[in-house]
């Protein structure tokens, strides 16, 4: 049980803190013997605590709100439990590190557990900590498919923490991203967790034209993943848009998969629902997955497993 200072404060904003951090932590002894301290504690409407979403990340605790400022008794009931806290505006147009609140203040890089993972974060680099929790059960998932010496291709990879997972089961990953710091970030996290970067790829630059390039060479992965940004533009200025591009990306990804290889097809765009996204996933077996259980609120990351 969590412990906290007395306040003088809202009893049922308390309750509702209060009921959300109990649900969660039955929900980890449920999956006792993983160590996981990435976890969403409160996830807005899904816990009657709409545009207000609370997220450990190891010892530290970030409370993220969109429209507007973080409510003066939240502020204070979350202080209570005098842990790291920080705050971070949800806001697209202006993505800002998370700000310093209260409690001891985290060093600029920490780290924190995934299913006994270990994972490189930081509340000062940057508008994303060092990994997308939402993604846990895809990993876990991935992990517990993968036999040893299979090749995964992680694109879009940011820290390459679906590589570590897979890497955890034997696999050998090749990580690819646009960003040399994720990339570099994503060796860190090898490093962390007792596995050398030496024996992994690592691929800078644009996924289409990496994956192009491994279809001219006619290289064929096990499993694929696929976890782009609803928008992003390349290192040649060319834009990538989940409505219109994916179908082009997964049949790319298609030509590099080995046979009976899978494709893990996900996006986080609110602006489609999952049998539009589905639809786009042309001439494969499909099996939707859910999102983690402490996501309550709507679940907005639509994660589909394609074989051929
Ligand atoms: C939404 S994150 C991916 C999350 C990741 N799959 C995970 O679960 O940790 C987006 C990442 O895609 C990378 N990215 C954006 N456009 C890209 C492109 N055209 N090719 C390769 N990487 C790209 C960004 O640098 C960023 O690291």
């Amino acid at each position: 049980m969590l412990k906290r200072e007395r306040t003088m404060s809202n009893p049922r904003l308390q309750e509702i803190i209060t009921r959300s951090l109990q649900k969660r932590e039955i929900r980890q002894n449920r999956c006792k013997g993983k160590e996981n301290d990435l976890i969403r504690l409160i996830d807005g409407g899904g816990d009657e605590l709409r545009g207000s979403i609370l997220e450990s990340y190891g010892a530290g605790w970030l409370i993220s709100t969109s429209g507007g400022g973080l409510n003066p008794d939240l502020r204070r009931i979350l202080a209570s439990y005098r842990k790291p806290l920080y705050w971070k505006r949800l806001d697209q147009h202006q993505k800002e590190s998370p700000q310093h609140l209260s409690g001891p203040e985290m060093p600029q890089f920490f780290t924190g557990k995934e299913n006994g993972l270990t994972c490189r974060l930081s509340f000062q680099s940057g508008y994303s900590q060092g990994i997308f929790i939402d993604q846990r059960d895809n990993r876990a998932a991935l992990r517990a498919m993968v036999k040893p010496g299979q090749s995964v291709l992680n694109t879009f990879a940011y820290t390459g923490f679906f590589s570590i997972a897979a890497a955890a089961a034997g696999a050998i990953t090749s990580t690819l991203d646009l960003s040399q710091v994720y990339l570099d970030w994503a060796r860190e996290n090898f490093r962390l967790n007792q596995m050398s970067p030496e024996d992994h790829y690592f691929c800078k630059g644009d996924t289409f034209h990496w994956l192009r390039r491994f279809a001219k060479q006619g290289r064929k992965f096990d499993y694929i993943i696929l976890d782009p940004p609803t928008f992003s533009r390349d290192d040649r200025g060319k834009v990538f848009r989940v409505e219109k591009d994916y179908s082009a990306l997964f049949d790319l990804a298609a030509s590099c998969l080995a046979p009976a290889g899978r494709i893990l097809a996900c996006t986080n765009f609110r602006g489609i629902t999952l049998p539009e996204f589905m639809a786009q996933l042309k001439g494969a077996e499909l099996k939707a997955v859910a999102m983690p259980s402490d996501f309550t609120d709507t679940p907005y990351l639509k994660s589909v497993w394609a074989h051929f």
